[in-house]
């Protein structure tokens, strides 16, 4: 059986730190292993641009054969199930399943049953490990190291399965980590901090995208008023830290969580964050078929 990846707070720090260790390799060209006698399989049941693709990408790096399952042409619409359609590529005998779906902990119904390996693209509001994974390489090769390192989450955090993993891994590692954007985004359980002193105060400014598929109810605010209470301003990069610098998920609603001149300037890594994607995306597919 291969070794799933679901979420990161199964994993001891120091799994963590040798993924990244791993990843930095890929990064520089070092130690690229062979994996041509392998099959990975992406199911992604949720919209993806970055993760699917980069898994692909970093799938072919590793020289996997690959296949890419496109749910409006499956037997979906015939009323299959979640469960039957991944246990069906599971029967072929694929080594690698990269799955991404809506509902919170999908795989847990999976679990027992699929001998491939379960990499977790994204579930619900739940969980995005490589996400998490690549903004820490992001983080680790800009200032080398966590502890100490105070970041700000920022935006819709209670529909943000990046935010929530990122809590959680962050704070582990050592950082402080805090949350900011209106009331209705925000959780009572996780710390939070006026937008604007947070902005001045943190090494690390990670803004998120408002996630309108997830809300049950419209935003009371428009964009636009959005922008100017929570968004990352032209004026409010000015207050940030001399070496801060901006991450994003991505997609990015640009003028809405962030100013469209940001997304390239200086501080920006957000382009930097989907090149390592793919660093970390071959680590954990490494790890997950490697015998
Ligand atoms: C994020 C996701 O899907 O969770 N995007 C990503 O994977 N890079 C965030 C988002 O969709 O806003």
């Amino acid at each position: 059986m291969g070794k799933h990846l679901l979420k990161l707070s199964d994993l001891h720090t120091d799994e963590i730190i040798a993924i990244l260790d791993r990843a930095q390799m890929f990064c520089q060209g070092i130690d690229i292993p062979n994996f041509s006698d392998k099959i990975a399989c992406n199911l992604f049941f949720e919209p993806s641009t970055r993760t699917q693709y980069s898994f692909n990408v970093a799938e072919e790096k590793l020289g996997m054969r690959v296949i890419s399952f496109n749910p409006a042409a499956s037997s979906l619409n015939k009323s299959e199930s979640f469960y039957d359609t991944v246990k069906t590529f599971d029967s072929f005998g694929v080594d690698a399943i990269v799955i991404r779906h809506k509902v919170n902990e999908y795989y847990n119904e999976l679990l027992g049953h699929i001998d491939a390996a379960i990499l977790n693209g994204g579930d619900g509001t739940g969980n995005h490990p490589t996400q998490s994974l690549l903004d820490l390489l992001t983080i680790r090769q800009e200032f080398g190291s966590f502890a100490g390192l105070k970041c700000v989450i920022a935006g819709d955090i209670v529909h943000s399965r990046v935010a929530h993993t990122n809590y959680e891994v962050m704070r582990r590692l050592g950082m402080e980590v805090v949350t900011a954007g209106p009331a209705e985004f925000l959780e009572d359980s996780l710390e939070s901090e006026d937008f604007d002193h947070a902005v001045k105060t943190a090494d690390i400014v990670m803004m998120l995208r408002i996630q309108r598929e997830r809300h049950a109810a419209s935003m009371s605010m428009s964009g636009e008023e959005f922008h100017r209470a929570y968004g990352l301003t032209v004026e409010r990069e000015k207050t940030m830290k001399d070496r801060a610098i901006i991450m994003h998920p991505a997609p990015v609603n640009r003028d809405v969580e962030l100013a469209d001149c940001l997304m390239e300037c200086d501080r920006a890594r957000i382009f930097k964050q989907m090149q390592n994607g793919v660093f970390v995306r071959m680590a954990v597919l490494e790890r997950a078929v490697k015998r």
